[in-house]
This record gives C-alpha cells, sequence and structure tokens, in this order.
C-alpha cells in the first residue's frame, strides 16, 4: 500500500467518529452513547429503513417495538396484524418476510439473532448490504452500511461520477476499506453526516470532517453527484374504485391475492386497470353489485415502482348489506386494519363527504 494511503485511512475514520462524537442524532433505533444495541431492533429498523425515510419510519417503529417489544413476540403474531401495523410504509414484501425472519429467529435459533453479516444474511428480507447494515451497528463488524445518505458522501469524497443505482457496488466497496474498529459508529456516522452536512442540495462543506479530503469538492461538482440515473418513463394505468358503505358508516373492503402487487393487503372493491378511465356505464357494470352508484368528482393518484396509477371513484350507501365477499370494516378501525396507501387514499377520497358528487342514471341493460 503506498504510505498516503496507508495514512489516510485511519484519518478519515478518526475525523468523523470525532465529528459523530459530538453531533450524532438521537434516533428512536439508536442505543445511548456507550451503549450495546439490541439485535432485534438493529434489525427492525434497518428493514423499514430499507427504501423509507427515518421521518417516516419513527412511528412506526415505535408502535411495533410497543406491540412486540421480542422478536418472539413478533414470530408470534398473525401476519394480518403484522401486515396492518406495517401499512403506509409500503413494500408490503418486506413485511411479510420480517414476520418470516422473527419466525426463524424465535423458532430456530433460541431467540437469539445471528452474530454476523454472512448469517444474518441466511434470514428472509435480509439482503448483503442489509446484513452490513446489521452486523455493523448491531456488533462492530467491519461492515459497512450504507443507506442514501452515506452514499452521497462516499460518491462525493471520492468523486465517483458512475449513475446510481449502477454506482452503488463501487461506492460500498470504497466504504468497506474505511470501516474502522467502532463499525457501528462509523456506519451511523457517515448517515448523519450525509443528513446533516453533505445534503443533496448546498452541502455545509466548510463544516464537514472530510473537506480537505472531498475529491468533488476539490473539482467543484459536490452538488453534481451522486449522477441520477435518467428517470424512466412510468406507465400509466387508470381504473374506477366501489366505496360503498352501510348504515353504520362501514366500509367494504376485500382481500388481494397472497401473491403479486401489494399481496394479502386489504382494497375496496376496484375495477380492471387499462389504459383509459372506463365510461360511466361500463364502471357501473364493473362494480360489485347494483346500487345506486354516485361519482366523486376528482381523480386519485398514486405512484407505484413501475407504473402510476389514476382511479375514479364510485361510492354507495346501503341500507341493508348485499350478500357479497369481503369484510365491512367500521370507519374508526381504517386506520388499524391492512389498507395499503393508495387504497385508504382511495376510501377516503370515496369518504369525503364535503367533495361533490355526481349522480348516475342507471345503464340500459
Ligand atoms: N438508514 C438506514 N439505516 C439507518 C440508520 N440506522 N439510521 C439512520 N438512517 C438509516
Amino acid at each position: 500500500m503506498p504510505p498516503a494511503a496507508k495514512s489516510q485511512k485511519p484519518d478519515f475514520a478518526a475525523r468523523l467518529l470525532a465529528w459523530y462524537d459530538v453531533h450524532r442524532r438521537t434516533l428512536p433505533w439508536r442505543a445511548p452513547k456507550g451503549r450495546r444495541p439490541d439485535p432485534y431492533r438493529v434489525w427492525l429498523s434497518e428493514i423499514m429503513l430499507q427504501q423509507t425515510t427515518v421521518q417516516a419510519v419513527g412511528a412506526y417503529y415505535r408502535k411495533f417495538l410497543e406491540r412486540w417489544p421480542s422478536v418472539a413476540d413478533l414470530a408470534d403474531a398473525q401476519q394480518d396484524e403484522v401486515l396492518a401495523a406495517w401499512a403506509g410504509l409500503g413494500y408490503y414484501a418486506r413485511a411479510r418476510n420480517l414476520h418470516a425472519a422473527a419466525k426463524v429467529v424465535a423458532h430456530q435459533m433460541g431467540g437469539k439473532f445471528p452474530g454476523t453479516a454472512a448469517a444474518l444474511r441466511e434470514l428472509p428480507g435480509v439482503g448483503g448490504y442489509t446484513a452490513g447494515a446489521i452486523s455493523a451497528i448491531a456488533y462492530d463488524e467491519k461492515q459497512a452500511a450504507m443507506d442514501a445518505n452515506a452514499e452521497r458522501v462516499i460518491a462525493r469524497v471520492y468523486a465517483v461520477e458512475t449513475p446510481m443505482p449502477k454506482a452503488k457496488t463501487e461506492l460500498h466497496a470504497l466504504c468497506s476499506a474505511l470501516v474502522p474498529d467502532r463499525a457501528g459508529d462509523f456506519a451511523q456516522a457517515l448517515m448523519d453526516l450525509g443528513s446533516a452536512i453533505c445534503t443533496p442540495k448546498r452541502p455545509a462543506c466548510p463544516n464537514c470532517p472530510w473537506a480537505e479530503f472531498c475529491k468533488a469538492r476539490k473539482l467543484g461538482i459536490q452538488e453534481t453527484l451522486p449522477v441520477k440515473a435518467p428517470k424512466m418513463a412510468r406507465p400509466l394505468k387508470r381504473g374506477a374504485a366501489f366505496v360503498v358503505t352501510d348504515r353504520t358508516g362501514a366500509v367494504l373492503l376485500l382481500k388481494r391475492p397472497d401473491k403479486g402487487l401489494l399481496a394479502s393487503m386489504l382494497e375496496p372493491p376496484l375495477g380492471p386497470w387499462g389504459e383509459k378511465f372506463p365510461a360511466d356505464a361500463l364502471a357501473i357494470r364493473q362494480a360489485p353489485f347494483e346500487a345506486a352508484w354516485k361519482k366523486r368528482a376528482g381523480i386519485v393518484r398514486h405512484g407505484f415502482t413501475h407504473f402510476e396509477l389514476e382511479i375514479e371513484v364510485y361510492v354507495a350507501q346501503l341500507l341493508k348489506r348485499p350478500k357479497t365477499p369481503g369484510e365491512w370494516v367500521p370507519r374508526e378501525r381504517l386506520g388499524a386494519v391492512a389498507l395499503p396507501t393508495v387504497m385508504k387514499k382511495i376510501v377516503e377520497h370515496g369518504l369525503d363527504e364535503g367533495g361533490p358528487l355526481f349522480v348516475l342514471r342507471k345503464p340500459r341493460a
């Protein structure tokens, strides 16, 4: 190793850790300074933080811990309860894997989480990067742990111009080479540096403990990194949804199939999704039963990873529940069932009594 590289490595880590010791964030899943974190909490938080922001995760993390304080408690939960508690966090396969992994740890490992990244990786839902993050934070194993904040820092310090997500492997390797003995603190310090100093826009370079090492800063290109791949145009799908209430205000919800998009989650009855909205007459034929359907003004929009969805909402208030499959969920329980964000938006739009309604004429048979 050339002398410069040899002497630079400890300096990187030491400077960052000195900064972290003063500026570390207090986060719900973070152990107090100098204390060992509980691997269950580290694992739970890292799974929640995959593709979700720190801000969005906080309340969910607290709710999960309160309800399931240990991995054995989570393993004993019903899948529907876990999906309901997860509703709103998105990417629901993560919740199913979380539950499956809890069962493996509780029933096959005596309740003890695996102690290395390699062993953690065997758990459902734990990929290579997540395993590294958990083992670094929980056990100080010398592993890189990178969220989007940390990736941005490393891309800038080394002026990596490869577009994301292709650059991920390179960034991970560059980061791995810097990890010191305090691997957990280093991992979290890098995330905090990206969140507080090395921000996407107008980074506060003069306050950065790595300013003098930063290649992007030297080149004046820090704000352009990491390079984002051009956004793929997402196809647009459109359809109708049917929000129906009984005389108590309970809403009819159906369970989605246990495979595919939003598997096993709840939804109001929906028509098929196509290029165009169905005309009202067709929409009413797509409805789950005959009723005095009215159409709500406006459109519900939602972005999925691979497509955009637009939904027109038809509503009906029934005096008598028809014989139809599904579950009638009281209004006050809507926040406590497995209703994904898109479906919650649709139901809320349907129930928005302030919004205008259009009365529809019954289609001719
Ligand atoms: N993103 C992913 N893991 C994280 C963590 N442990 N703290 C803050 N942000 C994160």
